[in-house]
Order: C-alpha cells, then sequence, then structure tokens
C-alpha cells in the first residue's frame, strides 16, 4: 500500500481534489464519463468543500461526472436529517454542475424483498460505464471500508449488512441515541471496490492511526476488511501526521 502523509488533512485534501479534478478534465478530453466512487462521513468533508471551490473558483464542470455511493442506511428516507442522499447534496451535489440523474446512492426506502435485485442492478449500472475510475473510501475504527464490516469477504457483493455494534456507536451521536440509530445498511460490497481503477482511503487524526496500521502493515484478513485494499494495484492512504504516526 502507497501511503502519503501531508501536514494536516485541508493540505491532503486539496491534493485529492486535484487529482480528480485531473482525472474529470483528462476524461472530458477524451470526451468519456468520469465514474467516481464516493463516500461520506466526515472524512471527505475537505476533499468535497475543495471540488466545490474548484467549480466555483476554477470553473471545473462536473457535466461528465457519474457517481456511486458506496453506502446507505437502511430504512433510510432521503430527505431525512441523517440520509446519506442527504449530505451528498449539501456537500458536493446541489453546489456543482453535476447532472441529479447521474448521482448513484443505494436506496433505504425499498421494501425488503426487492434489495437483493435493486443491488445487483447497482453493480450492472457501475459495469455498464466500465467501472469505476476512482473510488474515494473513508475507514471505520474496526476496518470497515463502505459498510463491509468486520468478516465481510473480499469477492462479497452489494447487499444489505448489519452494522457492527461500534459502527453504530459512532452513528449514534447524529442520531440522537444508540435506539434511534440504524442496525443495517446497504453497501457496495468489497469486490465492486477492489475493482476499482483506483482507490484513494482518507483517514486524519490519531483515532485512525492504529486501524491505519494494522490494514496497512497487518495480516490480509476479513476481521479488517481495509486490509484486502494490500492486494490492490493502484491504492493509496492519503493521510494527516496524527493518523500516519503508527506506522512503521
Ligand atoms: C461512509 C462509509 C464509511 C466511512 C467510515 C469513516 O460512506 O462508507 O466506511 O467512510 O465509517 O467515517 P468517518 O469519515 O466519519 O470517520
Amino acid at each position: 500500500i502507497n501511503t502519503v502523509m501531508f501536514e494536516d488533512s485541508q493540505v491532503a485534501s486539496k491534493a485529492v481534489a486535484k487529482e480528480i479534478a485531473d482525472l474529470i478534465k483528462v476524461k472530458q478530453s477524451q470526451k468519456q464519463p468520469c465514474i467516481l466512487g464516493l463516500a461520506t462521513g466526515s472524512s471527505p468533508k475537505g476533499l468535497y468543500a475543495e471540488l466545490v471551490r474548484l467549480h466555483k473558483e476554477k470553473g471545473l464542470s462536473f457535466k461528465n461526472v457519474v457517481t456511486f455511493n458506496l453506502d446507505e442506511y437502511y430504512p433510510m428516507e432521503p430527505d431525512a436529517v441523517n440520509s446519506y442522499v442527504r449530505f451528498m447534496k449539501k456537500m458536493l451535489f446541489d453546489q456543482v454542475d453535476i447532472l441529479p440523474e447521474n448521482c448513484y446512492i443505494p436506496d433505504g426506502t425499498l421494501p425488503k424483498d426487492k434489495i437483493a435485485s435493486y443491488c445487483s442492478d447497482y453493480e450492472k449500472k457501475i459495469e455498464a460505464l466500465g467501472g469505476i475510475d476512482l473510488q474515494i473510501l473513508g475507514i471505520g475504527g474496526n476496518g470497515h471500508i463502505g459498510f463491509n464490516e468486520s468478516g465481510s469477504l473480499q469477492n462479497s457483493k452489494t447487499r444489505l449488512v448489519a452494522l457492527d455494534h461500534i459502527t453504530r456507536v459512532a452513528a449514534s451521536k447524529d442520531f440522537a441515541g444508540l435506539s434511534n440509530t440504524p442496525r443495517t445498511a446497504i453497501t457496495l460490497g468489497v469486490k465492486k471496490i477492489m475493482e476499482a481503477k483506483r482507490v484513494i482511503l482518507l483517514a486524519w487524526g490519531e483515532s485512525k492511526a492504529n486501524i491505519i496500521k494494522i490494514s496497512s502493515e497487518g495480516q490480509v484478513t476479513n476481521q479488517v476488511p481495509a486490509s484486502f485494499l494490500q492486494e490492490h494495484n493502484n491504492v493509496t492512504f492519503v493521510l494527516d501526521k496524527e493518523a500516519a504516526s503508527k506506522l512503521t
């Protein structure tokens, strides 16, 4: 795994935004869509803010961009305060010129018996566009990527999953307590993440230092799904000083 350390998360986020902007422009010049895999949570906020700035101040256009978000809570209404649809609209989609029909996020409103076929269609859409050009990831304290929790297999598909207790505890601050926090989510599987042509994982702060060390230097194991990334040939862990502090 290629790891790069920056002075702070803001400088790091700008560097990642620059790479994405360059990719969008290359694809534009080739008259190709640019397929981005996106994450929510606190880690990519600075990245999205910088992409918005590049749009507003530097004329970066998202007209050729198609996005697939990693995950959504289930059940979840799109306009609920904690929905990932709402998060993405606020942080990015509503502030740039991306076409709404090009923004895919797993649907948290489906009846249970429709989820499996919906998930397989989600993957087929990605495949029909030629796969994900660049996947942005955060990492959970337990090493989850997307909501692929400990125990997820390397070839796992997009599916409904049970959230780990530790993931729910981390989310509970947004949901005003654990009892209001969803127990399940729909997540892109590990397989599609591993098939992305390039993967950038973002991690900031001391609280991520341990799992960053375990994921990048420890054994590849389904107990730590982020460790699967050791087997990807084009992945970079973008870190601030604190998140990198335990690397050897
Ligand atoms: C979010 C996602 C999660 C988060 C992870 C880290 O779409 O897939 O894997 O990236 O839980 O969350 P933060 O960035 O809030 O520490």
